[in-house]
């Protein structure tokens, strides 16, 4: 058994990605969404151990605090303070974070070239702290700009520490905001601005936009934001919040079961589960 925890959780994907991708590989595995509560936490990791459960996906409002319960995490997941995927393997409770590597395949495998690229990121919330941390390493130059300006600042500043680069940290003014996508090869929003039920918010005016962008918004629901539509509008190459939700999930599911993720199979079920998700509402 595989499962996510997180309260609330009833909007989850995760169980309809895992279990696709289970029954395609034919893998005796099920995977189930748990709601649980801050104060049960403790109770519920530890149950991993008592009851088998061989891998959890962690969700807001537990990614940092889970941290206490675990034997080891990985180096990404000591920056972060947070961790979203945790393998049992005999007892032994080790904790990672999926979301940097996740965000850099979705980018890759969509096309997106990163070295020596100039990045532009928004947000610096728990998201955008992984993606900047992936991100540093591989690209030529990093700006993350936030509406809590001194978060992307700090951020920046340890980033460049640690990886000898240029990253630069500032506030999410419409000014900064232009000036740098000017510069700019890959522009990825990191807020919530356009989530459900925003649908018609974006941060990025479309006048800004240019056709030798690639775009990358970290939303799934829509799965077309204002942001993307304006993107496209402009000829820019547009990669989808689903293809971050599907490879973070991928990495997840190579962590538990050492198996390649079928991608296609859980790119599909994330798809369906959202349009008829939509269609209901
Ligand atoms: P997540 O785990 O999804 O990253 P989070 O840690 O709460 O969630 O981060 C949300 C991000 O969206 C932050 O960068 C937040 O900016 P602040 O740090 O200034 O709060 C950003 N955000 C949320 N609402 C926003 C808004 N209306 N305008 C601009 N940025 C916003």
């Amino acid at each position: 058994m595989c499962g996510v925890i997180g309260d609330p959780i009833e909007h989850t994907l995760s169980p309809t990605i895992h279990n696709a991708a289970f029954n395609h590989l034919k893998l005796d595995f099920v995977f189930l969404a748990f709601r649980v509560k801050a104060a049960d936490l403790e109770n519920a990791v530890r149950g991993m151990r008592g009851l088998g459960i061989y891998g959890l996906n962690v969700t807001m409002p537990h990614k940092s605090t889970v941290i206490s319960f675990l034997d080891e995490v990985d180096p990404t997941v000591q920056f972060l303070g947070s961790a979203n995927t945790i393998l049992n393997k005999d007892g032994k409770l080790s904790g990672f974070n999926t979301d940097g590597v996740g965000a850099l395949k979705a980018l890759r495998e969509n096309g997106a070239e990163l070295s020596e690229k100039k990045v532009l990121l928004l947000g610096a919330g728990g998201a955008a702290k992984a993606l900047a941390f992936a991100l540093a390493e591989e690209v030529g130059e990093l700006v993350v700009l936030n509406r809590a300006a001194e978060k992307a600042r700090e951020l920046a500043e340890a980033l460049g520490r640690m990886f000898n680069k240029k990253v630069v940290g500032g506030s999410l003014s419409p000014d900064a905001i232009a000036k740098n996508l000017r510069a700019s090869d890959i522009l990825i929003n990191a807020t919530s601005v356009g989530m459900k039920p925003n649908l018609s918010q974006s941060i990025v005016a479309p006048q800004w936009l240019k056709s030798d962008l690639v775009v990358m918004d970290i939303i799934y629901d829509p799965v077309e934001t204002k942001l993307a539509r304006d993107a496209k509008a402009a000829g820019a190459k547009v990669i989808s919040g689903v293809e971050m939700l599907i490879y973070q999930g991928a990495a997840s599911f190579e962590i538990w079961t050492g198996r390649a993720a079928p991608i296609e199979v859980m790119r599909r079920a994330a798809l369906n589960k959202l349009s008829s998700a939509g269609a209901s509402k």
